[in-house]
């Protein structure tokens, strides 16, 4: 089985690469260990599901990936840059840069409107007002919103908050989007035009990191993770078991 040392191996440098990532919170009196030793690599253009039992720890990874939160102990480098030695300007400026979160529950300013909405991370990036306006409708036609820029959202459906919260989360062009159950709060046919939006990303080359339930949505993606108890539970699908295509030039 390729181990995930193989796999950054075969990588080269890494997208995302967890090595024994350590998770705990300070609970009070009671430590809590939210994640047991995590290693995980991931390349352009994955497509992952991480699955998991409640408050396994999935919540937590994806804070980390998208450099929400920083490990205990262990190290992540993202794009081959050791978090842990960022300040944390440099990370939320790599926040902004290459992560886009969408969330269960939307998390849209209920006061502005969509386009605002949109707008927001590129704000925070510094970018000009024509071009912000600019590359938020962009991202509002990708989701199939472009007319209604100018709602509220709560003059939308739950599907089409969803969908704000993805062009919200693409407007940066970020390398890595994070959703984090993004079909919970959805009825079936509307979780499925999400999965769409979120198949075409992979396609044109983001990783995609999906935190599901949903054997249904799990399927969409090329690897599936499961975790339980803080630890990614070893075994994967049968057909992914083969060994790795051995790299040109790496002994047999
Ligand atoms: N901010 C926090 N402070 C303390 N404990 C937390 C915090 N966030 C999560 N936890 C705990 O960490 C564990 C993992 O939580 P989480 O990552 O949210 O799991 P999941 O998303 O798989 O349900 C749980 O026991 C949860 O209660
Ligand atoms: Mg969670």
């Amino acid at each position: 089985m390729a181990s995930e040392a193989d796999r950054a191996a075969d990588l080269g440098e890494a997208l995302i690469r967890l090595d024994e990532v350590v998770k705990v919170y300070d609970a009070g009196e009671t430590a809590v260990h939210a994640l047991r030793g995590v290693s995980l690599v991931s390349g352009a253009g994955d497509y992952l599901a991480i699955m998991g039992p409640s408050g396994s720890g999935k919540s937590t990874l994806m804070h980390i990936l998208g450099c929400l939160d920083v490990p205990t102990s262990g190290e992540y480098y993202l794009a081959g840059e050791p978090v842990s030695r960022m300040s944390r300007r440099t990370l939320a400026k790599v926040r902004n840069r290459r992560v886009g979160f969408v969330f269960q529950t939307f998390n849209l300013l209920p006061r502005a409107s969509i386009l605002r909405n949109v707008e927001l991370p590129l704000l925070y990036a510094g970018v000009s007002r024509v071009e912000r306006r600019e590359r938020a409708r962009e991202a509002l036609g990708m989701v199939g919103l472009a007319d209604r820029a100018k709602s509220l959202p709560s003059q939308l459906s739950g599907g089409q908050r969803q969908r704000v919260a993805i062009a919200r989360a693409l407007v940066n062009k970020p390398s890595i989007i994070l959703a984090d159950e993004p079909t919970g709060n959805l009825d079936q046919k509307t979780g499925a035009e999400i999965l769409e939006i979120f198949d075409r990303l992979q396609q044109e080359g983001h990783t995609v990191v999906i935190v599901t339930h949903d054997n249904g949505v799990a399927a969409h993606a090329k690897r599936v993770i499961r975790i339980v108890d803080g630890l990614i539970e070893n075994g994967r699908p049968a057909h992914l078991e083969a060994p790795p295509p051995t790299a040109e030039g790496a002994p047999a």
